[in-house]
């Protein structure tokens, strides 16, 4: 056990987000553009031994919650072999998998074999044709079948289900997503979009806060307010009749900045501490120049030193970083 990984903000940091590529399978219009981005030459993206090695040391640090992301993970090769190798640290408590659900069905079984705790699946309309507006791929039917599968799956739990909305998108969809979390054992939570789209496009105006959503919502099917999710991101409320929840992150209009514990790897080995950084810690040189576990950890500990206090994406001025969602990792 190493000391804990605190930020110079009295923060410790207990949960990282790795991305295992920055390629994708889909194009969601928030995210990536229609022609994809130029994707990172595979030498350039750390291997699962090299993760497993930043995990390893971030974990006897108290980083206690792993995630996988993207870009997609799941068009990661074998993937399950890197949740076997983390799921066999002992200080890895919380393993998890953020995915777009394109390829769950296929392969949930050895995900879970290997180890895999929890899913969220990015689902952003539950209607065909405006599934194929938003994602550009005709694909809801698979992504359904992927949380089916999940769902067959008891030691995967809970299965939360993550939409972003969009302004004069998403508002037609709100309670037929909210009927969904009723329906189905899915958390299901509304993200508002960020200034991290490939096409840089994001401003105010698209945003869709998520108060609008739990007034649409509750008008329906009346809300009663939970508290916030163990992370602190989310805000849960119930159904007033006691039929299911529903989750609201709000990174734009209630930033919850002042509770992040949380840092992030990118797939090719940078380490950052902020979704919004404009600076990020390279750690695939040192890995792949034969750096003690001693000087990680300084180079680790100095950068999560560093920690932005807060996001500015609603002052004058903000800039987003150069890198998009699918290059940084959800
Ligand atoms: N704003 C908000 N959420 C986003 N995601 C991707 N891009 C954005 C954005 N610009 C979401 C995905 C997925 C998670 C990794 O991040 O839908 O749920
Ligand atoms: Fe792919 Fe996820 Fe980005 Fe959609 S949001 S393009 S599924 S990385």
């Amino acid at each position: 056990m190493l000391e804990p990984l605190i930020d110079g903000h009295g923060r410790a940091i207990g949960d990282v987000r790795i991305s295992v590529t920055d390629r994708c399978n889909f194009r969601c219009q928030y995210c990536m553009p229609a022609e994809g981005l130029p994707w990172l030459e595979r030498s350039a993206v750390l291997t699962y031994e090299e993760i497993e090695r930043v995990v390893a040391l971030l974990a006897a640090m108290g980083v206690h919650d792993v995630r996988l992301t993207g870009g997609e993970p799941l068009v990661r090769r074998e993937l399950w072999r890197l949740v076997a190798r983390l799921s066999a640290l002992p200080e890895v408590h919380d393993l998890s998998l953020t995915t777009n659900g394109y390829l769950l069905e296929r392969q949930v079984e050895q995900l879970v074999a290997a180890g895999l705790k929890r899913v969220n699946v990015s689902l952003d309309s539950l209607a065909q044709d405006r599934f194929f507006a938003m994602t550009r791929r005709d694909s809801l039917g698979a992504v359904l079948a992927g949380l089916e599968a999940a769902e067959r799956h008891p030691e995967l739990r809970p299965i939360k289900v993550n939409a972003v909305a969009l302004k004069n998108f998403t508002e037609a969809e709100v309670v037929a997503f909210a009927e969904l979390a009723r329906r189905k054992p899915y958390e299901v939570r509304f993200i508002e979009f960020m200034p991290l789209d490939g096409d840089r496009n994001w401003d105010q105006s698209q945003v869709l806060p998520n108060a609008e959503v739990r007034r649409l919502i509750g008008a329906v099917h009346p809300l009663e307010e939970i508290g916030r999710a163990r992370s602190g991101t989310a805000r849960r409320y119930r159904f007033a009749d006691g039929q299911g929840e529903i989750g609201f992150i709000s990174p734009v209009t209630e930033p919850f900045c002042g509770d992040c514990n949380r840092i992030r790897l990118t797939s090719d080995g940078k380490l950052r501490t902020c979704l919004f950084s404009v600076n990020e810690t390279d750690l695939r040189a040192p890995l792949r120049e034969g750096a003690s576990d001693a000087e990680l950890e300084r180079i680790v500990r100095d950068a999560v030193w560093h920690k932005e206090l807060k996001h500015h994406v609603n002052e004058p001025g903000f800039v987003p970083p150069a890198r998009s969602m699918s290059q940084i990792g959800g």
